[in-house]
């Protein structure tokens, strides 16, 4: 399942988030690829250690912790402390899959790679090109969003990012465990919680059918989720 989530962050917090990385420690992006990665891309990448990276990284987990639908979506166990990706002209990635399990450099765990999340901190205007291409079973899916909007796919997936031919693209990107491993399953819940949302605006919160429905969705989550 591909989603997007809108407005992670107000375009305030965009502006405050790219005054801090725009003075950050910049290199060169593979310092952080496995081997069939790094013949891929070029792109710049701030330091996962770096204080810029791990404040904006904080202003992001936050916000992606209070999104309802972030959290509804990757039923998040563990979200790696976000990374942060800069591709000026003529920089790309060409098509590869992400590592399947990662150890975070500032907390030392290590996790399984279920999601991967792009949140965009350029607006689409400033830059052409630099479009992430999302393969799956139905084809290819071309994703470039507004300053402050996440794009969240499982990372099982091939995918790649067409090179920039003008401007900027600044994003930050990173990979969740979720509680429930199978895209499938994740989906389900998803599906079941947005309709019992919806049933209980039109109804009441404490309506029979309702209760009911949130109690298979607990179950359903309490069979499949891994802690
Ligand atoms: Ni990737």
């Amino acid at each position: 399942m591909m989603l997007q989530i809108p407005e992670v962050l107000t375009k305030v917090q965009v502006a405050e988030c790219r005054a801090i990385l725009d003075a950050g420690p910049w290199v060169d992006g593979n310092v952080t690829s496995g081997f069939q990665a790094a013949r891929a891309k070029t792109n710049e990448q701030l330091p996962q250690e770096s204080v810029e990276a791990r404040q904006v990284g904080a202003i992001i987990v936050q916000a992606l912790e209070a999104n309802p639908l972030f959290v509804s979506a990757a039923l998040p166990r563990t979200i790696l402390s976000p990374m942060f990706n800069r591709y000026g002209e003529g920089m790309g990635f060409r098509d590869h899959v992400d590592n399947s399990i990662r150890r975070d450099p500032v907390t030392g765990q290590r996790l399984r790679t279920d999601l991967s999340c792009t949140l965009f901190l350029a607006e689409p205007e400033d830059y052409d090109g630099g479009e992430l291409v999302v393969n799956d079973l139905y084809g290819d899916h071309v994703v470039k969003l507004g300053a402050g909007d996440a794009i969240l796919y499982p990372s099982t997936s091939l995918h790649h990012v067409t090179p920039v031919t003008r401007g900027a693209r600044v994003a930050s990107f990173f990979w969740i465990q979720s509680l429930v491993r199978d895209d499938a399953k994740r989906g389900l819940l998803l599906d079941m919680d947005v309709a019992i949302q919806r049933l209980a605006r039109k109804v009441s919160h404490d309506d029979e059918g309702v209760l009911s429905l949130t109690g298979v969705y607990h179950n359903l989550l309490r069979q499949w989720a891994e802690v």
